[in-house]
């Protein structure tokens, strides 16, 4: 086996460890790293379709233990869910066979809450291929499927049994997919001080003097970015695996991304790009309730500006429907949203309100 670059030690139950391993391998050797871990057993591999026209003939698994899935957030659905799991029961998979999942946030979310479920839980690798699935979803085992009251409404907290990131995978992603991917890193950015990590990134800054290797998708770049993000994370899901205080933290910009991806059904924006305007929202309104100051607002600003990333793109949206929306969000309790706000250069905090405070802030990235 390869080294790991990143352990996910889960504190409160250490069984549910992982290594996550990144390179650049060819895919002949992680093929071999995907035999190897799943020798002897039965195995249910669900690719995204996209994944799987350009890249299904390197790992030529057999068409019997493999399902392909429609890309987009609209196929995370019960009615695939119930697909796979037919598949799964085809394949005649018991508790001690596994599933590998080879695609973005879609496939990972979906045959993670499978395995999660499949005969009470069987194991799952998570090979993720999209920046975003490498940043963020493959890692800290939250699976889900959507329903029509909300993403991710069904769930489960299960953590993968390891997740082998190749960053080859990341040279064909289309601009829209790459750059989506970007939001989550930013993020990363303005949550660095609270993950308590031993080691400090400065992340924002890393970010600011490095757009150039960005646009080229230099390797090196992107290799540096995903392993900082990954022990960022790794931190905060080792300290809490389901969310019970600290790893809300990793849901900044999320409770209006969420609205904004719902309200305009899943098409209209990737999953990253709702988060960069859920960022934009968050710190207009932490700038309008003092939460933090003009400076760092600011350079936040700047920061997503380098980016590409601009305030007045987004279309017109009902304004006291997505506050709603944010009011249904799984985190909002006795009719409060739960926000996570900016307070200083990588250091956030918890804040409930009521929503009435919300508008203004929406108003400032909204063009209408
Ligand atoms: N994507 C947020 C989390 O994993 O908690």
């Amino acid at each position: 086996m390869p080294d790991a670059n990143i352990t996910v030690n889960i504190s409160e139950v250490p069984s549910h460890s992982y290594p996550i391993y990144i390179n650049s391998d060819n895919f002949k050797n992680l093929k071999f790293q995907l035999d190897e871990e799943t020798k002897n057993r039965k195995r249910l591999v669900i690719f995204s379709e996209k994944v799987y026209k350009l890249y299904g003939k390197f790992f030529n698994f057999d068409k019997s233990e493999t399902f392909v899935l429609k890309d987009g957030e609209k196929e995370k659905n019960i009615k695939n869910f119930e697909k796979i799991i037919k598949k799964a029961i085809d394949l005649k998979l018991s508790r001690k066979d596994i599933i590998i999942a080879i695609g973005g946030g879609v496939v990972g979310d979906m045959a993670g809450f499978v395995s999660a479920v499949y005969m009470r839980g069987i194991e799952f690798i998570q090979v993720p291929t999209t920046l975003l699935a490498c940043v963020d979803s493959s890692v800290g085992g939250k699976t889900a499927i959507d329903m029509p009251h909300g993403k991710n409404y069904v769930g489960a907290f299960y953590q993968p049994k390891a997740v082998y990131i190749n960053l080859n995978f990341l040279k064909t992603l289309n601009e829209k997919q790459y750059k989506s991917g970007f939001g989550e890193v930013i993020k990363y950015g303005f949550i660095e001080k609270c993950c308590n990590h031993s080691e400090y990134f400065n992340l924002i800054n890393f970010l600011k003097n490095n757009r150039d290797n960005y646009e080229n998708r230099n390797i090196e770049f992107l290799s540096h970015i995903i392993e900082i993000c990954l022990k960022l994370k790794s931190s905060v899901v080792a300290q809490d695996e389901k969310e019970k205080g600290l790893r809300q933290i990793l849901n900044l910009g999320h409770t209006f991304g969420h609205a904004l991806e719902e309200i305009t059904g899943y098409r209209r924006y990737t999953h990253g790009l709702a988060v960069v305007y859920g960022l934009m929202f968050i710190f207009n309104y932490a700038l309008k309730n003092n939460f933090c100051s003009k400076h760092y607002y600011d350079e936040a600003y700047t920061l997503l500006n380098i980016y590409g990333y601009e305030p007045s793109k987004l279309f017109f949206i009902n304004k006291t429907k997505i506050i709603k929306l944010m009011k249904a969000d799984k985190k909002s309790k006795d009719n409060l949203i739960t926000l996570i706000v900016p307070t200083e250069e990588g250091i956030v905090k918890e804040h409930k309100t009521d929503g009435s405070d919300i508008q203004l802030s929406i108003n400032y990235i909204l063009k209408d």
